[in-house]
């Protein structure tokens, strides 16, 4: 059974040679002005294990690329355009909107960055959505939203669209550290039917193709991702969900503590590259 399954896994990677093929050399520049880093030096806690960081977008077609290099063409874009309608909308019992306390949503450029973030007077890492969701329970009185669903993953591309061009900086050290090492093992772990681990698929193979899938560093600087395949906003947990089950194992549910660690592991493999949200993938 271990032979079999080892076997499927590695028949997985035959990458035809027509096909074989790394991170392309492209740019990619946002409506004509706005540079994305698509590609940096690794963080220093990658040493011995990646030289640079690359993008998800060098990994896809030029088509798909092309999407992304235009808002009018992202169709990201509209779910950002009915987050910046929530945003100034009031609800709960306290009649307050997002931008009562925030202002614009131009105010919060920088805040994706640094996510998922220690809380001090909370005691824990939270996650983008998290913390929405704390501001719309105790300063709103307005009812939490679905994690990676709806209102929630339009936010979060709000947000991510302001931040865009800055370069990812989640801090995985101090009162963070315990969660990240959580998340790294994690990473390391192989799971399900085809004992494939995140590494296994997105560190030791990017750049080979895996049935007719080209595969990436599995990197979140752009995350959502508007997915063609789906035609929607995915967040980063229901990529993960989406990812484990295709090894073949029971996985973990969005916003459950095992993929917020890993979310903050991941999202320090990225540190360095630009915030892209909400980038267009296939
Ligand atoms: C009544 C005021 C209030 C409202 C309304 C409010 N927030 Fe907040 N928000 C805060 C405060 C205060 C903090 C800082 C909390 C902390 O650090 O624990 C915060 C923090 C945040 C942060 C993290 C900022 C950072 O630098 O880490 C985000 C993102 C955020 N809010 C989003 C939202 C969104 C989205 C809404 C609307 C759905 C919203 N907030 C509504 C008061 C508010
Ligand atoms: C069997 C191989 C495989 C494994 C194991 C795997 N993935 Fe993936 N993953 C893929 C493929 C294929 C894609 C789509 C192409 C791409 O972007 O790499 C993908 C895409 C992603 C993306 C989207 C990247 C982007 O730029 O849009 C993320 C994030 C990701 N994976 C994270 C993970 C994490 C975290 C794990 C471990 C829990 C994992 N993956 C395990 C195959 C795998």
């Amino acid at each position: 059974m271990k032979f079999k399954a080892l076997t499927a896994a590695v028949a997985l990677f035959a990458a035809p040679m027509a096909f074989a093929g790394g991170a392309d050399d492209d740019n990619l520049v946002i409506n004509g002005d706005l540079e994305i880093t698509t590609k940096a030096a690794a963080p220093q806690h990658l040493d011995g294990v990646l030289d640079e960081v690359i993008s998800g977008w060098h990994f896809r077609s030029d088509e798909t690329q092309a999407l992304e290099m235009d808002d009018f063409d992202n169709p990201g874009m509209i779910f950002v355009d009915q987050a910046v309608d929530q945003w100034n909308t009031a609800e709960g019992s306290e009649g307050k909107s997002c931008a009562d306390c925030h202002g614009a949503p131009e105010d919060m450029a920088g805040v994706k960055a640094v996510y998922p973030k220690w809380n001090e007077a909370a005691g824990e890492v939270r996650t983008l959505q998290m913390q929405m969701n704390d501001c719309r329970t105790n300063r709103m009185g307005a009812d939490a939203w679905k994690y990676d669903a709806g209102d929630a993953i339009n936010m979060v591309a709000l947000m991510s669209s302001v931040s865009r061009g800055m370069p990812v900086n989640v801090a995985t050290d101090g009162p963070a550290a315990e969660l990240w090492q959580k998340g790294k093992d994690l990473y390391y772990t192989r799971t399900g039917q085809l004992e494939l681990s995140c590494a296994n698929c997105h560190e030791d193979n990017y750049g080979n193709y895996i049935r007719a899938d080209h595969l990436s560093q599995g990197q979140i600087n752009g995350f959502p991702a508007y997915r063609l395949k789906n035609a929607k906003l995915n967040g980063v947990h229901s990529r993960f969900k989406g990812c484990v089950r295709d090894t073949r194992a029971e996985t973990y549910s969005p916003g459950s503590e095992e993929f917020i660690a890993l979310e903050l592991y991941v999202a320090s493999r990225g540190n360095g590259l630009s915030v892209e949200g909400p980038s267009v993938r296939n």
